[in-house]
């Protein structure tokens, strides 16, 4: 029986990727954002996952304003990485798991979500450099991803309450698919953020840690934050947060955190980064 064992979050800036990409990940401005990865890179290496199911946004890269799943699950061979403007990152093509991905498509249409399927997409930085900060440089990822990507550039967005039972149906999903498998659950996007306009480069480092200590132990209080309090308080794009929520709600009642960091400024963003187990 497959099986998620663990919750990872990361924020997912893009200039992240190009450090990595460039070989700047030790310099003085991005040395103490890479640190608080160095523990789940090795943790990583020791857990040796089968499966991450992805959860990202897509940033106008393999979808724009014609088509705008709120939902939309990857049940794919291969994901290639997106050009978003500079030529696509070098790094590996992403290997889906196309059964996988199929059964939780069933899964969740069948317990009432209704999940757009997606055959064949490029990957963006929402999905490639989550997977940069977790493994590094390999030859190639050393596990199988399924996408699923949420609408959170366009209103309406989901709402917490929403993704948050789409984590429960995920778990569910899951537990039923009967090949024994290490699956682990990734939320991307946040933290405090705000790219354009007078309030460009706010940063609020306050809600920021108060939103990551509602993500560990039993409270599901998050499910309830309204759209506008992420706007107000993390700024027009902090919004990503609520792709969180689906990584919290599939690890069940009760969590506990391995390893939490949080750091600001990261270009005019704020990362934050936490490791989750379920414990119920
Ligand atoms: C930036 C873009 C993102 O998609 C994100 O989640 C954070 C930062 C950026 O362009 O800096
Ligand atoms: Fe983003």
């Amino acid at each position: 029986m497959a099986r998620i064992t663990a919750g990872v979050a990361s924020s997912h800036v893009p200039l992240l990727g190009v450090a990595v990409d460039q070989g700047k990940t030790q310099d003085d401005y991005f040395g103490p954002i890479f640190k608080g990865y160095e523990w789940t890179k090795k943790w990583e290496e020791e857990q040796k996952p089968d499966v991450i199911v992805l959860v990202y946004n897509d940033h106008a890269s393999a979808f724009d304003a014609n088509i705008i799943p709120t939902f939309a699950i990857g049940c794919g061979e291969t994901y290639k990485p997106a050009d978003e403007g500079w030529g696509p990152r070098p790094v590996p093509d992403v290997e889906g798991h196309a059964d996988l991905g199929w059964h939780i498509a069933q899964s969740l249409i069948l317990d009432d979500f209704d999940m757009t399927i997606i055959n064949e997409m490029e990957v963006d930085h929402g999905l490639t450099v989550p997977l940069s900060m977790m493994f590094g440089q390999p030859d190639n990822w050393p596990v199988k991803v399924v996408p699923l990507a949420v609408n959170v550039v366009t209103y309406p967005v989901p709402s917490g309450n929403r993704c948050w039972a789409l984590g429960e149906a995920i778990a569910r999903a899951v537990e039923s698919f009967p090949e024994d498998l290490n699956v682990q659950i990734w939320g991307t996007g946040g933290m405090s953020h705000q790219l354009q306009g007078p309030r460009a480069g706010l940063l609020n480092r306050e809600w920021d840690n108060k939103f990551l200590d509602l993500m560990i132990g039993e409270t599901d209080a998050a499910r309830h934050i309204p759209h506008i309090e992420y706007l107000r308080e993390t700024g027009s794009e902090g919004i990503e947060l609520i792709m969180w929520l689906i990584m919290r709600g599939a690890l069940g009642k009760k969590t506990k955190c391995l390893h939490r960091h949080y750091h600001i400024p990261c270009s005019n963003t704020a990362i934050g980064h936490l490791v989750l187990e379920p414990d119920n």
